[in-house]
């Protein structure tokens, strides 16, 4: 059966590399230089778990999907993932990419998903936008390994509970473990803790609600799904932001993990929002085997 090497969970701020990478570093914010060194040290969490195959989790920003016909689930099933629109090129000097996809993986996936009911759409003409661009630049930059992606619909209401996402995580668990492969498979999810778009709160000296972002990072820390089950609804995420709603895809990837406290953690406060950073490994942590090697 395959390996479940790591699960990553972190958020995906769009101007990452136009802040560090693609700015001289006399005009940088003045965050940046330790933000680098923070996505770098976090990059190495999954390198260490030796991935084969990555299942991407994200969610399409009215890229390619609009209220008129918005998926609620969807798993892409492709030789190939074209990635980054014009948009995000102009705004965020995002980098195109060009993905190999894991088609047998794709497809036990989505048949899995459906034997569980998770009754999921499929496409195979999808674009990937910076919800999962954005981790492949933090976490694998060469994006040299095959992807299964999956979105999810956290910006089109009426949207699932944050339950069916821990649900839908747990699936997704059941389903890689179940996968007859010896490749060693990672799971890498983005979302968002307090956030807000367009709206009045969207420049702030902090996050919408760092209160919130202080309690969530927490909640993921320590694997605390009752916690957050118990305090997290669509409208507790409305009353944090106006887009708080992608901390369900968070609470995706922590449903793959498990109940399980992370193996990694690490944050960081920028203007206007609070970068995140979780990993487990439910295969044992690679960096303790390489330490005592
Ligand atoms: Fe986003």
């Amino acid at each position: 059966m395959a390996t479940l090497s790591a699960v990553l969970a972190t958020t995906h701020h769009p101007f990452f590399l136009k802040a560090t990478e693609l700015t001289p570093p006399e005009e940088q914010m003045p965050q940046a230089p330790e933000w680098k060194r923070k996505v770098e040290a976090y990059r190495e969490t999954l390198t260490a778990a030796e991935p084969d195959i990555l299942v991407m989790v994200g969610a399409d920003h009215f890229h390619q999907f609009f209220h008129d016909n918005y998926p609620t689930f969807l798993i892409g099933k492709q030789p190939t993932y074209d990635a980054t629109y014009y948009n995000e090129e102009r705004e965020f000097s995002i980098p195109r990419y060009v993905l190999d996809g894991h088609e047998e993986l794709s497809g036990f996936m989505l048949q899995g998903l459906l034997d569980r009911g998770f009754d999921f759409s499929v496409s195979h003409e999808l674009k990937l936008d910076h919800s999962i661009i954005c981790p492949i630049i933090t976490t694998r930059p060469d994006g040299d390994l095959p992807v299964v992606p999956i979105y999810t619909n956290i910006f089109a209401p009426p949207l699932p509970s944050p339950k069916r996402f821990w649900d839908l995580g747990r699936a997704i668990r059941e389903i890689i473990d179940e996968y007859p492969s010896d490749k060693r498979i990672a799971a890498v999810g983005s979302g968002h803790l307090s956030l807000e778009l367009g709206g009045p709160r969207q420049f702030g000296e902090t996050g919408p609600d760092p209160v919130f972002d202080r309690q969530a990072i927490e909640w993921l820390s320590n694997g605390d799904i009752d916690s957050i089950l118990a305090n997290v609804t669509h409208e507790s995420m409305s009353g944090s932001g106006n887009a708080t709603h992608g901390f369900m895809d968070l609470i995706l990837m922590m449903g793959i993990a498990g109940p399980e406290k992370a193996a990694y953690v690490d944050d960081l406060d920028l203007f206007h929002t609070m970068e995140a950073y979780f990993t487990w490994y439910p295969s044992g942590d690679p960096r303790e085997r390489t330490a005592s090697r």
